[in-house]
């Protein structure tokens, strides 16, 4: 038989999806399981969502749509990036693609050759990684971990620029795994740097960008340093902020000629988002916001809610997250402990002897490339929820 393609040894499946799986069948064999693993919002759009789509169907031309994203949609991503103080973009800054995974992978297409370098934080997003490994790029990773509050410091993103000199550095705020939000004097501490980098292109991954707590806002490098216009790219999705994820629609705001390339790659991969899904997409956008501002609130409440169990547990170390709906504790204290018999060495024993004993799935923090962690992802119902955090300070406290 043929061999694949080189790249695909490199290309590995989610490490998230093994977790969601593993807990998966063993709901299916009867065990009382509770999931924390899949970062997926609970959550439907609005109404009028729906409306747009049933309506855009009834009128539907099935033919092939625009390779950048029809007017409409291009015209209400740009009225929502203007509300996040992104002012002055037009349409030819603006593509659209398959969710942000698929804007990512074009992105990166877009931007890197072989063996070019791209940089991002640890802890981070599973993908950022495959993405370069299928891209045959050199990933550089700024490790920064839980005694930084994950974020990273503006001297080591200087050195890490300075010795590497990336093509790419690979941001994202509101994190996932972490849940960490960059305040504005981050963020302008970390753009003063950028600016003295001007051969690496920036990406901001900021697909959560509404959900934001402890009304501490969102900023971007472009609000506190416009010079950096011409080499931001702004990345954003439907996904989680608008409950959409299967409805796959992705957005990128930045240089024109970047939207002009990422075009070009849709042009060749994709051709266009559906008709109907522009139409939900558009009244996602433009419509009432009432649905993901409450959600924003109900997640606030549910991660005030993980945190005062998790500070009752001794030796637990957990930034305090202020966006998304993830909470990313350091577990190092349990290593060299045991559970009832079983020996915990690290992240994943820890997940899976957590699966086994007390039946909730997490993920550990290595598949985000920090293995002191795990990463609880708290958009289950919420009388699920107290259940499932119980659960973990129970296990973490009999541990010995
Ligand atoms: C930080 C981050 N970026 C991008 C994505 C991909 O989102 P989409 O569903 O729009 O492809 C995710 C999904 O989990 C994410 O957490």
């Amino acid at each position: 038989m043929p061999a694949l393609a080189r790249r695909m040894s490199r290309a590995k499946p989610s490490a998230i999806m093994a977790v969601a799986e593993k807990a998966k069948a063993l709901k299916a064999a009867g065990r009382d399981i509770i999931s924390f693993s899949i970062g997926v919002p609970n959550f439907l759009p609005g109404d009028h969502v729906y409306a747009a789509a049933r309506q855009a169907l009834e009128k539907d031309s099935g033919q092939y749509g625009s390779n950048r994203g029809a007017d409409a949609l291009l015209d209400a991503f740009l009225g929502h990036i203007e509300a996040l103080g992104l002012t002055g973009y037009t349409r030819a800054n603006c593509s659209t693609g398959i969710g942000a995974k698929h804007i990512l992978y074009n992105l990166a297409e877009a931007l890197l050759d072989e063996g070019d370098v791209i940089a991002f934080p640890t802890p981070y997003w599973t993908t950022y990684v495959d993405i370069a490994d299928i891209c045959n790029a050199r990933a550089v990773t700024l490790p920064c971990p839980a005694e930084q509050n994950y974020k990273l410091l503006p001297a080591q993103l200087d050195a890490a620029l300075a010795e590497h000199k990336p093509k790419v550095f690979l941001f994202n705020n509101p994190s996932n795994p972490t849940g960490m939000v960059y305040t504005r004097e981050e963020i302008a501490a970390l753009a003063k740097v950028l600016v003295k980098h001007p051969e690496t292109w920036i990406i901001t991954d900021d697909i959560y960008n509404t959900m934001i707590f402890d009304d501490i806002g969102y900023h971007n490098f472009v609000h506190v340093e416009p010079s950096l216009r011409d080499r931001v790219i702004f990345v954003d999705s439907l996904s989680k902020t608008y409950g959409m994820p299967g409805w796959r629609v992705g957005f990128m705001a930045g240089p024109e000629i970047v939207a002009k390339a990422h075009t070009t790659l849709n042009s060749n991969h994709i051709t266009n988002i559906p008709e109907v899904t522009t139409a939900a997409a558009v009244a996602a956008l433009s419509g009432p916001q009432d649905v993901p501002r409450e959600r924003t609130l109900e997640f606030q409440q549910k991660r005030d809610q993980v945190l005062a169990v998790l500070g009752s547990v001794p030796g637990l170390k957990c930034p305090r997250p202020q966006g998304a709906f993830y909470v990313f504790p350091d577990i190092s204290f349990a290593f060299g402990k045991s559970h009832n018999g079983t020996r915990i060495n690290n992240d994943v024993d820890l997940c899976n002897a957590l699966l086994e004993a007390k039946g909730v799935a997490c993920v550990p923090g290595s598949a985000f490339g920090e293995p002191n962690a795990l990463r609880i992802s708290y958009t289950c119902p919420t009388a699920q929820l107290a259940d499932g955090i119980e659960r973990i300070r129970a296990f973490l406290t009999e541990l010995a």
